[in-house]
């Protein structure tokens, strides 16, 4: 019996910073963000709406998709290094108002690749037979960490969060394969004392790197071939290391998911933002092969195979 995705949902917050925005604030051009990291605009969060609120209104979604009660749920699992405050938890900020009351509750820290880690997570729970529904959430408000005086790293990030409900699904079908590792060597590339502070270059070929390797590796592990997969869904960090990725595996540019466009970098969240609109959009369809793959701070990194469907 497999675990798989059995409903997922998201939210972004209302308010559009476009390029030509930031071009007003600071020393860069439309023309450098395009070119170097494929970001048009990217959605910002206001005071009302801190990260808590923005788990809860896509794990809302994320269950009725689902088509079960919140009760049902036995555990919450939500992936964010920007939490409303160190603790209570957003988990259980989020439990509370969404009535899950028969659910335990934590946050994982795992940066951008945090969503794998949930699902992975959630997987073992659900394929022992110990939870039958586990929501598990990717939220960022990565504003409220941003120094918009560093042009660096001002332009890259946006707010959002994905949610997905894993159950059993049918035979053949839910998670094939999956893989996580990190390496705290490499934590000095990318971390946050008051604001967010990254080493680009490091973090760009390393994520270059280990992206194609986990995808590679997942498709392996599945027993499956390149040839298999239908789709791409990796983290939605700069085009030119998704591009990098999307050729490791030889696919064509329609088979590879594409939101950084309109979202920028959400962090945890930019995977399940992702799945949504392919789903939505018709890209993503029921036995289709995907490949979701991430990677960000720590470093971590983390890829799934799934054979979609109930
Ligand atoms: O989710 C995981 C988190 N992070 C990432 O995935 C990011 C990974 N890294 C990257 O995507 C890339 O490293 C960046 C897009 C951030 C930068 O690209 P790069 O090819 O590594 O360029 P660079 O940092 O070496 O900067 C090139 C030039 C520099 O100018 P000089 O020193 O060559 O004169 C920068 O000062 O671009 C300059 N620059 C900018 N110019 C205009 C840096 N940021 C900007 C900006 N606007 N916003």
């Amino acid at each position: 019996m497999n675990a798989g995705l059995i409903g997922v949902g998201k939210y972004v917050p209302s308010q559009i910073l476009t390029n030509a925005d930031l071009e007003k604030r600071m020393d860069t051009s439309d023309e450098w963000i395009r070119t170097m990291t494929g970001i048009e605009e990217r959605r910002i969060a206001d005071d009302s709406m801190d990260t808590s609120d923005m788990a809860y209104n896509a794990a809302v979604e994320a269950i009725r998709h689902a088509g079960i009660k919140a009760e049902e749920i036995g555990l919450i699992l939500v992936a964010t290094v920007t939490p409303d405050r160190p603790f209570p938890s957003v988990s259980t900020m989020i439990q509370e108002r969404l009535g899950a009351k028969n659910a335990a509750a934590m946050d994982i820290s795992a940066a951008c690749a945090g969503f794998m880690y949930g699902v992975v997570t959630a997987k073992q729970f659900v394929e022992s037979g110990v939870y039958d529904y586990i929501l598990v959430v990717g939220v960022e408000k990565l504003s409220k960490i941003t120094d918009w005086e560093d042009r660096n790293t001002a332009v890259l990030f946006g707010d959002g969060a994905g949610a997905a409900i894993v159950g059993k699904v049918s035979e053949g079908r839910g998670i094939l394969s999956f893989e996580l590792g990190a390496d705290g060597s490499g934590g000095k590339h990318l971390y946050q004392d008051k604001y967010l502070h990254m080493n680009g270059r490091e973090v760009f070929k390393f994520a270059v790197r280990q992206m194609g390797e986990s995808a590679v590796n997942v498709i392996e592990k599945a027993g499956l071939e390149k040839e298999d997969v239908d789709f791409l869904i990796p983290h939605q960090a700069n085009i030119r290391i998704m591009e990098a990725s999307r050729e490791r595996l030889g696919l064509p540019v329609e088979k590879m998911s594409k939101t950084v466009h309109k979202y920028g970098n959400t962090s945890a969240a930019s995977i399940p933002i992702s799945l949504v609109d392919d789903l939505a959009e018709g890209r993503v369809k029921d036995d289709d092969i995907l490949v979701m793959v991430g990677f960000g701070g720590g470093l971590t990194w983390g890829a799934l195979c799934i054979k979609w469907g109930r």
